[in-house]
């Protein structure tokens, strides 16, 4: 008896969540991220089902994986981040305009992949709360509405307008900028224009893309929710729906923005707490640095092997002459290389940092990239290639952790004279170590955070609680244009009021002479 009761209070305080992870892009970064969730909810002991492009190689009991790997091939990753293209400025990644387009084109492929239909079609699935990567597209908000659950935006960047608007107001481009601007404020008063203008322009061409947005809306979920015998929500009321945002964010890698309630910053949650040994090979190679390690990796989805050969050959002879040692993630093997040069075509990254040599990481600036050299505060120098990155090395430069070379074919000196600059002037190593610090004093770990604020939504049935009203007030009524309107017309009222009172005063003294003329 005894025994049935306490399993049963067991059963009740540690009730596991039905969740499914929607992390459909295969860009490694956005699958490291997606993993996290997976791990972290999985030791928190919740059934998880989890949707993307590359399935974990893990047996867990409580963890399904619906395989979308196909819709890889439609990507052109090689063709699209390509050094030599880049330099010689043949593929332009800085349009945002482009990035929309492609990512609807690939989201409809995603939602209308077999394994996809498959799961929004079998009404034996319910979910607790559905998470769901913002990756340039508001579509995956869908999902909630075919399990009728609450949902939870995944963001990979610093808080930003296009992501804050689903659940607030549009922050004011005056200081707030998109995440593919590199200006900081305060800005000038072209810089603010300029502001404006960008948020406008992204505005108005996502507007263009509405329609065809909203179609694929209903061909992806329609079936799915009629099937359930359910009507399909208007697009506009389920994509503005989401309970919150967990931002792989946090104001030591970002700006002090003011942020809504349900806005979560939880940086470097993926990071786990025991981090894994570093290879026999890399790790003889980096006890042995009596001058340090300098690790050097362009992230993954431009290959370094695109880089020219003129730009290669320049790279190793500079590194040759340093006295550091240095390791070099690259995906093939250069021969006569010096003696303190290794390459590896994979590396532990985190593992890496966190080793006492390492001195110096050189990157392309992705997120994680920067979040893990504050996490284990390691200086670096950024040579940003697209989307977020030159914005996170912009901000990371102003901290005074950082420096920024830009890739062409004079990197190799550049790179030289910024490696002796920030080796040799203790400050970057000082900044890194104090935001090291703002970084790491939280109340509670990142990842203890995501745990919570799911458990907290599918508890609170959607955390209606946390919502901004701001979603409800439309354009014209925060910015009081109907006021300014009544105020313009107000003279104009008033014009046609004197002009109406000085006639009907007129037409009376005229009739009046009139009738003493006649009476004369
Ligand atoms: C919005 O979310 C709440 C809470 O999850 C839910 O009750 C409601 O049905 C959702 N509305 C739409 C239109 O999806």
């Amino acid at each position: 008896m005894l025994r049935a009761i306490i399993l049963c209070l067991i059963l009740v305080t540690c009730s596991a969540y039905r969740l499914l992870a929607v992390f459909p892009f295969p860009g490694k970064s956005h699958m490291i991220l997606g993993e996290g969730y997976v791990r972290l909810l999985l030791e928190a002991n919740h059934d998880v089902t989890y949707l993307t492009p590359a399935p974990l190689k893990i047996d867990h009991p409580k963890l399904r994986q619906i395989d979308v790997s196909s819709t890889e091939k439609g990507f052109d990753f090689d063709g699209l981040f390509n050094f030599k293209k880049l330099i010689n400025k043949e593929v332009d990644l800085s349009d945002t305009n482009h990035k929309y387009i492609v990512m609807q084109y690939v989201t409809e492929s995603l939602l209308m992949h077999p394994n996809v239909q498959k799961l929004l079609l079998d009404t034996d699935q319910t979910f607790d709360a559905v998470i769901v990567e913002w990756m340039y597209s508001d579509l995956y908000s869908g999902f909630s509405t075919v399990f009728n659950c609450p949902f939870i935006w995944s963001s990979s960047l610093e808080p930003h307008p296009m992501i804050l608007r689903l659940i607030d107001s549009l922050p004011n481009p005056a200081y707030f900028p998109d995440h593919t601007s590199s200006l900081e404020p305060p800005y000038t008063f072209l810089e603010r224009v300029e502001q404006l203008w960008n948020i406008a322009k992204t505005l108005y061409n996502r507007w263009r893309l509405k329609e065809k947005e909203e179609s694929i809306y209903e061909n992806a979920f329609g079936p799915a929710v009629k099937k359930r015998n359910r009507v399909l929500p208007p697009y506009n009321e389920v994509k503005y729906n989401g309970s919150l945002i967990l931002g792989n964010s946090h104001v030591s890698t970002g700006v002090a923005f003011s942020l809504p309630q349900n806005y979560k910053a939880i940086s470097g949650y993926y990071i786990p707490k025991k981090i894994p040994q570093l290879p026999d090979k890399i790790k003889n190679i980096m006890d042995k640095a009596k001058n340090g390690v300098i690790y050097f990796s362009m992230g993954t989805m431009a290959k370094s092997k695109t880089l020219p050969e003129e730009l290669k050959r320049n790279l190793v002879d500079m590194f040759g002459n340093l006295k550091q040692t240095v390791i070099w993630k690259f995906e093939e093997d250069l021969d006569g290389l010096p003696n303190n040069v290794h390459i590896v075509s994979w590396a532990p990254q985190q593992s890496i940092l966190a080793h006492p040599n390492c001195v110096l990481f050189i990157t392309h600036g992705g997120l994680l990239s920067t979040t893990e050299a504050l996490h284990y505060g390691v200086p670096i120098i950024g040579i940003p290639v697209f989307a977020d990155q030159f914005l996170n090395i912009k901000r990371a430069t102003t901290k005074g952790f950082a420096l920024e070379v830009d890739i062409n074919y004079e990197t190799p000196g550049n790179l030289k004279f910024a490696i002796d600059e920030i080796l040799n002037n203790p400050k970057y190593r000082e900044n890194i170590k104090q935001l090291s610090l703002v970084y790491h004093d939280r109340p509670v770990s990142p990842a203890a955070e995501l745990v919570h604020w799911v458990e907290h939504v599918v508890k609170t049935k959607g955390a209606l609680h946390l919502r901004s009203p701001a979603l409800h007030v439309p354009f014209y009524q925060k910015l009081y244009l109907d006021l300014l309107a009544v105020i313009l017309m107000m003279p104009l009222v008033l014009c046609k009021l004197l002009k109406y009172m000085k006639n009907k005063l007129f037409g009376v003294l005229k009739k009046k002479g009139k009738k003493t003329k006649k009476n004369q």
